[in-house]
């Protein structure tokens, strides 16, 4: 291999296994049954598979051909495709805002990957015991809230495990820690599953899950899974773009999409009905918001046969699943990094860490220090997850799907080894030329105004 070529991935199936490992985060087991929860169960889920399917998955596709073709961090993709196809460089402003985007999701996402570190600890060292009762769950979560120190220690704890496999590089750091990770991950929450099953309200939790409701449909839950498909399936940020620069010849990017968006789907669902079971055998409220899985379950756990066993299990499991994906939230501000001011892989690691990390000291402040310093009625945290996840997000989502549908559709057909054609590469590219561009300005005038 030439000295600056770009590394691959050692196979196409690892290829998939780490993007599966993006996608699958906090974002399946922690937000995904609590917005279900809020949204009315079994409505939200059918939009939402609706969202994946019809939205996300050709996207995903648009995204991984553009860094099959452009072979790069996503600016420099971007710009090698633009200047092949004499096209505007204005276009890199894709790249530019999902390396930005993964810069302000990951200063936050790793203090949420912090708790989950937190309550592995807690659950680990005894203390979701059987006299535990709503009211020290609360407090259990305050606690922490209120306490800066323990949230930087896990903070960075998580960003230095995250470095550490970044500057390490593709084959020796990305594939390793997933080749691990993922399957750990997956026998946990397998075993998770069958302890909501032996242990808990199964039947009650499926009706909840799949049956269907269709008077619960409202517009707001269609915007809500629209978005939230994009956030699952690590969308729109240059992920996909980054991961998709390293596929090996002769990958389909239509067959490895149709994969990551099962994987992601099948994974969301089953930490459903992992969880919903041991909530309603415990007679807790599925509609608990995003403390459902920080105060709900370790107040279940602790009056359950094993319950710390599994308590900490579920916790290990849902750490694992934060780090797969905060490593792919490093890699692209990473690689422009080492390639815009040509450093070395560890010393562009070190720099975006840092940034990172002094960015994330604002949201570990929002829940304490800070709290009261609210600018139109948000806190810094607030903020940045507002800014990044309701207007990057889906604004950049929109420059793809125009890029790669009505800009560069000819190049990627010729070149991508797409994997489609005939209707199915119709459908495709409709869905980019239309579909996706619409909802997405419905959910941005939504995410803004409402
Ligand atoms: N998809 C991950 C989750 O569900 C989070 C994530 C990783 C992400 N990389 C991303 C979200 C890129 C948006 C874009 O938790």
């Amino acid at each position: 291999m030439a000295k600056h070529a770009l590394p691959v991935w050692s196979s196409k199936w690892v290829f998939v296994l780490a993007a599966i490992g993006a996608a699958v985060g906090l974002g399946n087991v922690w937000k995904f049954p609590y917005i279900v929860g809020k949204h009315g169960g079994s409505a939200f889920i059918i939009v939402y598979l609706v969202c994946i399917f019809v939205i996300g998955l050709p996207l995903l596709m648009a995204e991984l051909s553009i860094g099959l073709l452009g072979r790069g961090d996503p600016v420099s993709s971007v710009v090698q495709i633009t200047d092949q196809q004499r096209k505007s460089r204005a276009w890199a402003v894709i790249g530019f805002l999902g390396i930005l985007s993964c810069t302000l999701v990951l200063s936050y996402y790793a203090v949420i990957a912090g708790w989950t570190v937190h309550y592995a600890v807690l659950a680990v060292s005894g203390k979701f015991s059987n006299t535990l009762t709503a009211n020290d769950t609360h407090t259990l979560f305050d606690q922490l809230q209120n306490n800066p120190q323990t949230l930087i220690t896990w903070q960075v704890l998580i960003l230095v495990i995250t470095g550490a496999i970044i500057m390490r590089g593709v084959q020796k750091g990305l594939e390793k820690a997933v080749y691990v990770m993922l399957p750990v991950m997956v026998i946990l929450l397998l075993t998770v599953l069958i302890y909501g099953i032996s242990e808990g309200q199964f039947k009650q939790a499926l009706i909840y899950l799949f049956h269907p409701n269709f008077s619960a449909l409202t517009p707001k839950i269609t915007l809500v899974a629209l978005g939230h498909a994009f956030f699952s399936l690590s969308l729109a940020l240059g992920t996909m773009v980054m991961y998709g620069a390293y596929l090996p010849k002769g990958s389909s990017v239509f067959k490895a999409s149709i994969w990551i968006c099962l994987a992601d789907t099948v994974v969301a669902l089953v930490a459903g009905m992992a969880i919903f079971p041991i909530v309603f055998a415990n007679h807790l409220s599925a509609g608990s918001g995003p403390g459902l899985i920080f105060q709900s379950l370790p107040l279940a756990f602790s009056h359950m046969p094993f319950g710390r066993i599994m308590g900490s299990l579920f916790f290990i499991m849902l750490s694992f699943a934060a780090i797969t994906s905060t490593i792919s939230l490093l890699e692209p501000p990473v690689v422009w990094l080492k390639t815009r001011f040509m450093l070395s892989r560890p010393v562009a690691t070190g720099i975006m860490l840092f940034i990172i990390w002094l960015l994330g000291l604002g949201s570990v402040f929002s829940f304490n220090h800070w709290q009261d310093a609210s600018l139109w009625g948000k806190h810094f945290f607030g903020w940045v997850d507002h800014i990044s996840a309701n207007i990057f997000l889906p604004l950049n989502g929109f420059l793809i799907a125009i890029f790669c549908g009505w800009i560069v559709h000819q190049y990627i057909k010729q070149k991508s080894e797409i994997g489609i054609n005939g209707l199915a590469y119709s459908l495709w590219r409709f869905a980019l030329c239309w579909l996706a561009p619409i909802a997405i300005i419905v959910i941005f005038y939504q995410g803004l105004f409402h």
